[in-house]
């Protein structure tokens, strides 16, 4: 067992807890950062698989993601263009498959028009949101006491639109049926990528990958970081802390230090023992944030055969188990591989199936969008965050009814030497490696102005390298 002292330990190096400790060590503080894996990079994952390189967790960029970018840019890291090219299948309640392009799904111009209204209330409500403090908006209240589900229904008579527009953040983002999580989240979700019309623009928010993969970027600032700093295989569960400091207690390893980062989802916060106990109101807050469910079905095939149809690859089923499926051919790979999404309650679903009824169910629903050659592929892989220990669900936590306007306000306050820090409390880049820059940044911020005894910017937001005036 070894025992360090550092003026800050990390707990957990996902791109959040490794951010944090690229910026505190650029501020000359010593670090040490505990690692539950084998592995960096959390909820972003790399394996090849059968031959091919396989993004299990996080992976796509959108162009306002200005955190990551600035930390991709400070690395070098380069970014590629998902392919987009061609035609898009939508498929209806009915089962009739249509090709076609731009926007708006081909269904009938007045829930065209319905689903347009829609968007714009969300917009407009969604531009008046603070994503660092939704509780702050003068209708938080009464919008985080009703179901997204619920809510959409008050807006319009149109089952159909308020099915489509709910999939969009509940089965899309938040990866839990929309009667579970209030308007209020449904609304933080929209205004942390910039708009409603952003999240649904899957051209924006899917819009680029990294070329050495998204969990490469949190190999590459591990590596800079060098070696004694980041210690894998060392789960935290005993956390003693006072205003003073902590020691966090890792498999082999323990850290004294000045301050702590608790660098995993909300979720996980219990998996510690914290000695003394944490307070009334941290006990309770964690509770209500949760985490979605999603799995992320990968088909890997010897050509991208949907291509030479003239297809982007791009489907939407709002109604089938596969609701969402994407050309996610890899960096010059010349095969072509499908990434598709089945989320929340046909998530559960599909794992009451044998391995064979899942895999033959997923595919057929993949060649309904593309074709009979959907059927075959080289490699099936499905990405399956609810069975990790140390994540446990997909893609990240939200509150349930209530919690958001509840709880939130006290969601990322230091417990003595104790600071909270994931993408799952971020404001902008919510749920999202920008968001996970983001709060690594700002926290390293703050502390850095604590053991400096300098004033802090409270308004920095972590879209760029800490510049010194964030501490001056
Ligand atoms: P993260 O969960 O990544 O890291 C926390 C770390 O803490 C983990 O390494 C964990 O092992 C460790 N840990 C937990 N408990 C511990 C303990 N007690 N002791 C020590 N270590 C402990 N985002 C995006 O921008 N684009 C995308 O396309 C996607 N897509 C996507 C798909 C899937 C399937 C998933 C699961 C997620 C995404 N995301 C995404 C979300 C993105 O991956 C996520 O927001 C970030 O990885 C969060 O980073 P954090 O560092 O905050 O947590």
């Amino acid at each position: 067992m070894a025992t360090l002292e550092r003026d800050v330990v990390i707990i957990g190096a996902g791109p959040t807890g490794l951010t944090a400790a690229h910026e505190l060590r650029k501020a000359g503080k010593t670090v040490a950062v505990l690692e539950a894996r084998d592995r960096v990079g959390g909820r972003t994952w790399t394996d090849v698989i059968g031959g091919a390189t396989i993004e299990i967790g996080g992976q796509w960029i959108s162009p306002d993601q200005t955190g990551l970018y600035s930390l991709l840019e400070e690395f070098g890291i380069e970014t590629y263009p998902r392919h987009k090219e061609g035609t898009s299948v939508f498929v209806g309640p009915d089962g009739k498959r249509i090709e076609y392009t731009g926007e708006d799904f081909p269904i009938a111009p007045e829930k065209v028009a319905e689903m347009d209204k829609l968007i714009a209330v969300m917009d407009e409500l969604a531009a008046q949101i603070d994503p660092d403090r939704p509780w702050e908006h003068a209708r938080a209240e009464e919008l985080d006491m009703i179901s997204f589900h619920h809510w959409l229904r008050t807006l319009t008579d149109d089952e159909d639109a308020a099915t489509n527009i709910g999939l969009f953040i509940a089965g899309g983002m938040l990866t839990k049926p929309a009667h579970t999580f209030s308007a209020l989240q449904a609304l933080l979700m929209a205004a942390s990528a910039g708009s409603f019309s952003n999240l649904v623009n899957e051209d924006f928010i899917l819009d680029r990958r990294i070329v050495g993969t998204m969990q490469g970027v949190s190999k590459t600032v591990a590596a800079h970081l060098g070696e004694d700093v980041v210690f894998l295989n060392n789960p935290v569960l005993k956390l003693d802390w006072s205003e003073e400091g902590v020691t966090a207690y890792g498999a082999t390893v323990t850290v004294s230090a000045k301050k702590a980062i608790v660098a995993v989802p909300p979720n996980l916060y219990s998996r510690i023992s914290y000695n003394p106990p944490l307070p009334r109101k941290k006990h309770i807050t964690h509770q209500h944030q949760s985490m979605g469910l999603v799995i992320k079905v990968h088909a890997v095939y010897d050509t991208p055969f949907w291509r030479a149809k003239g297809l982007s690859g791009t489907g939407f089923a709002p109604t089938q188990i596969v609701s969402e499926v994407y050309d996610n051919t890899f960096y010059e790979d010349t095969r072509g591989t499908l990434v598709g999404f089945i989320s929340d309650v046909h998530a559960d679903a599909m794992f009451e199936l044998s391995e064979e009824e899942r895999k033959a169910r997923i595919l057929a629903d993949l060649a309904n969008f593309l074709g009979d050659e959907a059927l075959t592929p080289e490699v099936f892989y499905l990405s399956d965050f609810g069975s990790e220990e140390w994540t446990r669900g997909a893609y990240a936590t939200s509150y349930d009814l209530g919690g958001l306007f509840r709880f939130g306000p006290d969601q990322s306050v230091p417990t003595g030497a104790i600071h909270w820090a994931s993408s799952d409390l971020a404001g902008e880049g919510y749920q999202h490696v920008d968001g996970a820059v983001r709060m690594g940044r700002r926290t390293a911020a703050l502390i850095i102005a604590a053991l400096d005894g300098t004033a802090h910017d409270p308004a920095y937001d972590g879209s760029v390298p800490v510049p010194d005036t964030a501490h001056a």
